[in-house]
């Protein structure tokens, strides 16, 4: 039996992804390469909907994609692609915009909460369209299954209603995805503040551990991680939320589970547990950071990987696509 198929994208709004990005989802993508038929994007379409400068997106969708592939996606096995190279996705946006309600996308709370930000008047409608453009990204691959965080659930369930809606009117045409969640999502925190989800925006660059940044800067990071007064090592999210993200880390980044650590850490402080994280962080990211400039100094055969992506992904979407318009009367 046809693997199920999965999407995901990223967008390449940084110079480096972060230690959340890679363990809420991308290590999650590099599991899913096996289980699944997967075709995952680099969303650089997504990424100029509040403003960018052009050389900037360009370094940043190849350091995005150079990152992927040293953090162990295999082009051999997944799809790994930069949107912009399958024009599908815009193609496809536009017919999807038009049985999109406006009263409907207008409920979005990602765009209320980042058009709030930017101020109304200066929002772009692309960032009001944005969840469409992510639609016809699932769609266009007939994708199964979508590995999303929390914050994506109201842009899937979008997703969802506008295939279903699209079937309905012009006959079944696309798969209707269903949410993928993954079952141990870790959710990594500030290291500055536990409460707040680690994140480019943050306001503190001491709380997030950038993967391209010095090793020895990111173990200083956790050895300066905001943890409460008391003493003992223990997983309590509420009462302890700084030593639950660190034990959180610990745990993804070595495969030990949190009661293992728990267990080895009795008796001893939090420095210890800091100093030791620092390390395996250290350890964690130096293969990655090689293998990224290793990537980015081969320019051509990056590109050519990017290409190749690139070409499987419309063998799939250019189908979809033509059906589709096949489907509404072009
Ligand atoms: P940011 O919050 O830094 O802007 P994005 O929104 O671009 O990051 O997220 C890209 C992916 O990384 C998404 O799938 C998101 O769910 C995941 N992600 C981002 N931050 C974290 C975090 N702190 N913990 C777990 N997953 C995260
Ligand atoms: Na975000």
């Amino acid at each position: 039996p046809a693997r199920p198929r999965v999407l995901s994208g990223i967008q390449p709004t940084a110079d480096s992804f972060h230690l959340g990005n890679y363990l809420g989802a991308v290590r999650h993508w590099v599991a899913l390469q096996d289980t699944h038929d997967a075709f995952y994007c680099v969303v650089d379409l997504h990424a100029i909907t509040a403003g960018h400068d052009a050389k900037t997106l360009r370094q940043r969708s190849r350091t995005a994609a150079a990152q992927l592939l040293a953090v162990g996606l295999d082009p051999e096995r997944c799809a790994l692609f930069v949107q912009s190279q399958v024009p599908e996705h815009a193609q496809l946006a536009w017919i999807l915009s038009c049985v999109t309600g406006f009263g409907e996308a207008s409920r979005m709370t990602q765009f209320k909460d980042k058009s709030q930000k930017q101020g109304s008047d200066r929002a772009s409608v692309g960032l009001f369209t944005y969840p469409i453009l992510q639609a016809a990204d699932i769609l266009l691959y007939q994708a199964d299954a979508v590995p999303v965080g929390e914050d994506q659930r109201q842009h899937l369930e979008l997703t969802r209603d506008l295939a279903q809606r699209f079937n309905t009117s012009f006959g079944r045409t696309f798969t209707v995805p269903a949410a993928h969640i993954v079952r141990d999502t870790a959710k990594i925190t500030d290291l500055q503040d536990p409460t707040a989800k680690m994140s480019k925006s943050s306001s503190s660059p001491a709380g997030i551990i950038n993967l391209l940044e010095e090793p020895a800067r990111s173990a200083k990071k956790i050895r300066s991680a905001v943890t409460d007064t008391g003493r003992e090592i223990v997983f309590d999210a509420e009462a302890k939320p700084g030593i639950a993200n660190l034990l959180t880390i610990y745990s993804a980044l070595t495969g030990r589970s949190i009661d293992d650590l728990v267990a080895a850490y009795a008796g001893k402080g939090y420095g210890d547990l800091k100093k030791d994280l620092g390390e395996v962080v250290v350890e964690f990211v130096r293969p990655v950071q090689e293998r990224t400039r290793s990537y980015l100094d081969d320019p051509a055969q990056l590109d050519k990987l990017l290409a190749q992506g690139a070409e499987k992904a419309r063998a799939v979407a250019a189908r979809t696509l033509a059906t589709t318009y096949e489907r509404v009367g072009f």
